[in-house]
């Protein structure tokens, strides 16, 4: 059965009564839980990052020690309040973004939770995905310490094998991880790069 994206489930409503602004959140929660990627004192690039629940929660681990970029076409709904934050609204894949979000150096972490605008047609989603996860592969390659991780959303599909194999010629360890939040219909997953290579 179709599943129904206006209703609020579980996720939404623990969201919502917990302050963040999308379901989304858990995620990441997850993510980190697993492979430890947060820490006070980092860097981290957060693409794809409206309505901002990503950027909150990445905010709240760093607690006022180290600094977050957050990049979207669209505004943040809530932008958490500390000078550590520094909100790029744009195209992630335009050239003058990525000279902004190079301000200040280096990241430790790259996130990118970025994604079309889905039509229904599986071949048009999957193939404007891949050109975000290959745009945040070059965020990457360019703005990641040697030793950093990278989290990146991609909708599964023809191209997946050929990003996760990119992925693990450039990182330590590479592989494909579903969260429990992630909607049980949905196809995307995320690919998790530990331990870029110098
Ligand atoms: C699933 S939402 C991200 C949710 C976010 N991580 C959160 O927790 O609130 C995907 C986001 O990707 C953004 N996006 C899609 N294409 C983009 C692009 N070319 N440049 C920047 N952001 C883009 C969309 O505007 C949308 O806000």
């Amino acid at each position: 059965m179709a599943e129904n994206y206006e209703k609020p489930d579980f996720w939404a409503k623990k969201a919502a009564s917990q302050g963040y602004p999308a379901r989304s959140v858990y995620k990441l929660m997850e993510i980190d839980k697993k492979f430890a990627l947060l820490k006070p004192g980092q860097r981290v690039l957060d693409l794809g990052a409206a309505p901002g629940s990503w950027t909150l929660y990445v905010s709240q681990v760093l607690n006022g020690n180290g600094h977050l970029t957050a990049v979207d076409l669209r505004r943040l709904k809530k932008i958490p309040e500390s000078g550590m934050i520094t909100m790029i609204e744009g195209d992630m894949t335009a050239e003058d973004v990525r000279f902004r979000a190079r301000d200040g150096g280096l990241y430790d972490v790259v996130l990118s939770d970025a994604a079309p605008e889905t039509t229904g047609n599986r071949l048009v989603d999957t193939t404007r995905s891949g050109v975000l996860v290959d745009c945040a592969l070059f965020y990457a390659d360019t703005l990641l310490k040697a030793g950093g991780n990278l989290v990146v959303k991609i909708f599964q599909g023809s191209d997946s094998g050929a990003l996760l194999r990119q992925v693990r010629a450039r990182f330590a360890s590479g592989r494909t991880y579903k969260p429990t939040a992630c909607r049980s219909a949905s196809f995307e997953t995320y690919i998790i790069g530990l331990g870029k290579l110098a």
